[in-house]
């Protein structure tokens, strides 16, 4: 046998996510009070992380990008998430939404778009969920036609994360409705659109629990020409790259889930600490030190297993499909757990908004629901198991 693996960071990734914390505690802590509570989008923390190249980190160096693999960039998130998941989710859905491109793009689409996200010349969002497809994705109604050699798309998309935003956009779009129930994911393709389309258009932003800070808007696609060369990958192809997508991308979700809940217990921490009743510190109390205790041990338990899966992710390896959806419900369950409890921690204080555990609460909540609700990463686990497909 040789020798054991560390399970610890590496030298490089120890000091990407230095640097990431430090930026954050200046350049967008200060700001997350009050994004969340004129729910406006987070321009200082977007400018500093687009100085410090924090904004796409996956974007491989050949078109631009700071080539962090998928640990690093789980770190950057992790790192934002912990001080604020609005402003997280500007190199979470950065990813996204431009991970069909490195999945099936062509080399073209690569070049132009990447280098473009890299650049800092507009955002990527992801277009996959409508009115009456969310869990059901393969139920969409977006249709993409034909003509010349062009596309035409029509149809709405919904629950679209920092649309209007972002400049581009991955569309997955109906190309033949004509096959068969069962096969019907067979008959979806993905492309890209941009910002600047004619045709394109935005619904007013939802009005949300949490990341407040994150514009959630409707997609408007009416009749919407694109050439033909945006099309992502073959035809046909789409159902199965947004869902290779997401396979990485959950991995980036559980990594917010950590952030948040470990942001959470700092504060709570630092408050058990200072807060005095009956004449010691809360902290001295075993009750509170139990919910402490639960509190760091399952951060760290979904910590590891979110790094476990950014592995996977990096590796393509064939068991990611069980880990990305483990590593996200997990850790979002332990983030709803652990904000909650923070919370409590603060008593009549937490329950405030002139602490930052609610908004952390708030925030954690959606953790649990995009890029699939935790039931549906449960469906996706127990076809892995069942298929016999694990570590
Ligand atoms: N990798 C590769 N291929 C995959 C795959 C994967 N992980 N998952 C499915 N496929 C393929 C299947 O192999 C199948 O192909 P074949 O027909 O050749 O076998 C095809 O895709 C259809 O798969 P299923 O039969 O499993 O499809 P389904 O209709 O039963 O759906 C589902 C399965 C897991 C429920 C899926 O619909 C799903 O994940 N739903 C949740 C959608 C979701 O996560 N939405 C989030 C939107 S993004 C977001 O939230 C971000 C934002 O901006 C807000």
């Amino acid at each position: 046998m040789g020798d054991l693996p560390l399970f610890a960071l590496s030298e490089e990734h120890q000091a990407i996510r230095e640097a990431v914390r430090e930026l954050c505690a200046a350049k967008v802590e200060p700001f997350a009070a009050a994004v969340d509570e004129e729910a406006r989008y987070p321009e200082e923390a977007a400018a500093a992380l687009q100085a410090a190249d924090f904004h796409a980190p996956h974007v491989p160096e050949e078109y631009g990008g700071a080539g962090a693999d998928a640990l690093a960039t789980v770190l950057v998130i992790e790192e934002i998430a912990r001080v604020c998941v609005a402003s997280s989710l500007i190199p979470a859905v950065n990813k996204l939404g431009s991970m069909p491109l490195l999945l099936s793009g062509s080399a073209e689409l690569k070049q132009t778009y990447l280098s473009k996200l890299a650049a800092g010349e507009g955002g990527f969002s992801y277009c996959l969920s409508e009115p009456d497809a969310g869990s059901d994705a393969a139920a969409m109604k977006t249709r993409a036609v034909r003509d010349g050699d062009d596309w035409v798309l029509s149809g709405v998309k919904r629950w679209i994360t920092n649309a209007g935003v972002s400049e581009y956009y991955t569309v997955m779009a109906v190309t033949d409705p004509t096959v068969s129930t069962g096969g019907k994911a067979k008959g979806i393709s993905a492309f890209v659109v941009e910002k600047s389309d004619e045709g394109v258009s935005f619904g007013a932003p939802e009005k949300k629990l949490g990341i407040k800070g994150s514009p959630t808007r409707e997609v408007y696609l009416d009749n919407v020409r694109i050439p033909g060369d945006r099309i992502i990958g073959e035809e046909g192809t789409g159902f199965e790259t947004a869902m290779r997508t997401l396979d990485h991308t959950r991995v980036t979700i559980a990594a917010q889930a950590v952030g948040v809940a470990q942001g959470a217990l700092d504060y709570a921490l630092g408050y058990s600490q200072e807060r005095q009743q009956f004449g010691k510190r809360i902290a001295d109390f075993q009750g509170l030190q139990f919910l402490l205790a639960d509190m760091g041990m399952k951060i760290e338990a979904a910590r590891q297993l979110t790094y476990a899966a950014a592995g996977r992710s990096e590796r393509g390896d064939k068991d990611l499909t069980f880990f990305g959806a483990a590593a996200k419900c997990f850790a979002s369950d332990v983030a709803m757990e652990v904000t909650t409890n923070a919370v409590q921690v603060l008593g009549g204080y937490g329950y405030t908004r002139d602490y930052p555990v609610e908004r952390m609460m708030r925030d954690a909540k959606i953790t649990q629901i995009y890029e699939g609700t935790n039931q549906v990463q449960r469906i996706v686990i127990a076809r892995q198991l069942l298929a016999g497909i694990q570590s």
